[in-house]
């Protein structure tokens, strides 16, 4: 059987802008920019992203069109059978993550039909408790994970590929059109001034923890870390230039995501609702409760969050087919009985998510942040250390003179320092999950010792086997 591909350029760049553009952009970020400083977090997430996130993302996408295979085989393929291991951290770290992400996404298709009626207008602080978690929750789940399931089930070319040639541009036009609207609002200006003026005290008083947050935003976001973006590239069919797609990929998220934090910072100053209240509910009570106040608040609602849903499917989809390219690919599935298989799994994890709060924020708060760390940890030293010149040769395939410029600088940026980043925020990260609280200097000392150890071991062994 021939493996699909996608069908043009722009047709594999919109889904993977897709899969980046999500709740990670208007959920999470405005929610972790208001309790980290505003500017001072926008400022150094902007810096992760171009220093970390861009060439990690193409460091995990070269490992995907090098093997075109999911995860699990691509490492196999690329590495031998022992590195399937890698690839198994992959499939975690993308049920980790779609089980709480379809959750929150029942939230917003729940919210998308509420707007319409306006449900929560009168009281959105008690809508929003009554309906967080429960049995409604895992039925609204249950609803959102099928539509995931539809699309993944038509395929890479008509479902993915198709679907998301529609919703992107959407995405971009309805916020688009609401940003200006937002901006014709009176008092709306407190909220440009919040999310663009930086406060350099607070920056410097709190660097590291705004690093931390910054760093686990920006691989989320760009969604690295779980295998989606391999899995994606895997269907690429010709060779073109993974630096420039990588750069495209991340600039249009960035910019979507600053075009969402348009809206809501300006809208939450004008209805006079303090953007730092209300941790991961504050879109939902904050942002959604004020709408009731808004002219036309029916109409706002509907189009924000039918915007969002938008937008949380087309990230839903690339985490499931991760799963199910891995089950088409090692077990010879066909792609129905494939998705029916995932789609079961998710309707079992999901289910407890939305039942139990202390398990949707333990998946959503800590796990993913270090899931998705030690995955692209993983894959950036297996680009390092084990396909090296291979790598290297990926990187420089289809590039035209910009691209092969940047290959050596990226090569080692992939195979040394952005690793000793990773470790260094996952250490932190891991501390303070754990209560021990683990200094700055420690883990940079700890990051050195792991990484330098990780590094010899590896060269020796590809030495020896070479
Ligand atoms: N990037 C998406 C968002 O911002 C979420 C996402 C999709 C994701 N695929 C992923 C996150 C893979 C981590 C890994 O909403």
């Amino acid at each position: 059987m021939t493996r699909a591909t996608w069908r043009t350029r722009l047709g594999f760049v919109l889904a993977a802008v897709g899969s980046a553009v999500g709740l990670g952009n208007i959920w999470r970020f405005p929610w972790l920019t208001a309790t980290n400083g505003g500017a001072a977090f926008l400022l150094l997430y902007l810096l992760v992203i171009v220093l970390v996130g861009v060439p990690g993302l193409v460091g995990e996408m070269v490992i995907g069109r090098r093997s075109r295979r999911n995860p699990v085989g691509a490492f196999a393929e690329l590495g031998g059978p022992r590195w399937r291991v890698l690839g198994g951290v992959a499939l975690v770290a993308s049920v980790v993550v779609l089980s709480f992400y379809s959750v929150v996404g029942g939230w917003i298709l729940r919210y998308t039909l509420a707007s319409a009626t306006g449900a929560y207008f009168a009281a959105p602080e008690q809508y929003f408790a009554a309906i967080d978690y429960g049995v409604g929750a895992a039925g609204f789940h249950a609803l959102f994970l099928l539509a995931t399931v539809a699309v993944v089930y038509a395929g890479v070319d008509r479902g993915i590929e198709l679907a998301t040639t529609v919703m992107v541009p959407g995405i971009v036009l309805l916020f688009g059109g609401l940003a200006v609207w937002v901006a014709t609002l009176p008092g709306s200006g407190g909220g440009y001034e919040f999310f663009l003026s930086l406060d350099v005290a607070y920056l410097r008083d709190n660097f590291f923890s705004v690093l931390v947050a910054a760093a686990g935003q920006a691989l989320f976001t760009l969604s690295v870390g779980a295998g989606a973006m391999l899995t994606y590239a895997s269907y690429l069919g010709e060779d073109r230039s993974l630096a420039a797609d990588g750069t495209i990929i991340a600039a249009l998220n960035t910019g979507i995501g600053v075009l969402a934090g348009l809206v809501i910072f300006p809208l939450l100053f004008s209805l006079g609702v303090s953007p730092g209240e209300g941790g991961p509910g504050a879109l939902f009570v904050g942002l959604a409760g004020a709408f009731g106040t808004l002219p036309y608040s029916r109409v706002v609602g509907v189009v924000f969050f039918g915007v969002v849903l938008l937008a949380a499917l087309s990230s839903a989809i690339s985490i499931m087919e991760v799963l199910v390219a891995y089950l088409v690919d090692e077990h010879a599935l066909s792609r129905p009985r494939a998705t029916a298989g995932v789609g079961g799994l998710f309707l079992v994890t999901g289910t407890a998510a939305a039942l139990s709060p202390s398990l949707f924020g333990l998946l959503a708060d800590t796990l993913a942040n270090l899931v998705l760390t030690a995955g692209l940890l993983g894959f950036l030293l297996f680009d390092g250390w084990v396909l090296r010149r291979a790598a290297l040769d990926e990187y420089e395939t289809g590039a035209g003179r910009l691209a092969r410029l940047t290959g050596r600088p990226w090569y080692y940026a992939v195979a040394v320092v952005i690793p000793l980043f990773l470790a260094f925020t996952f250490l932190t990260g891991l501390g303070a999950v754990a209560g021990v609280p683990v200094s700055a200097p420690a883990a940079l000392a700890l990051a050195v010792v792991g990484v330098g150890g990780a590094i010899v071991l590896l060269r020796s062994d590809t030495d020896s086997t070479a």
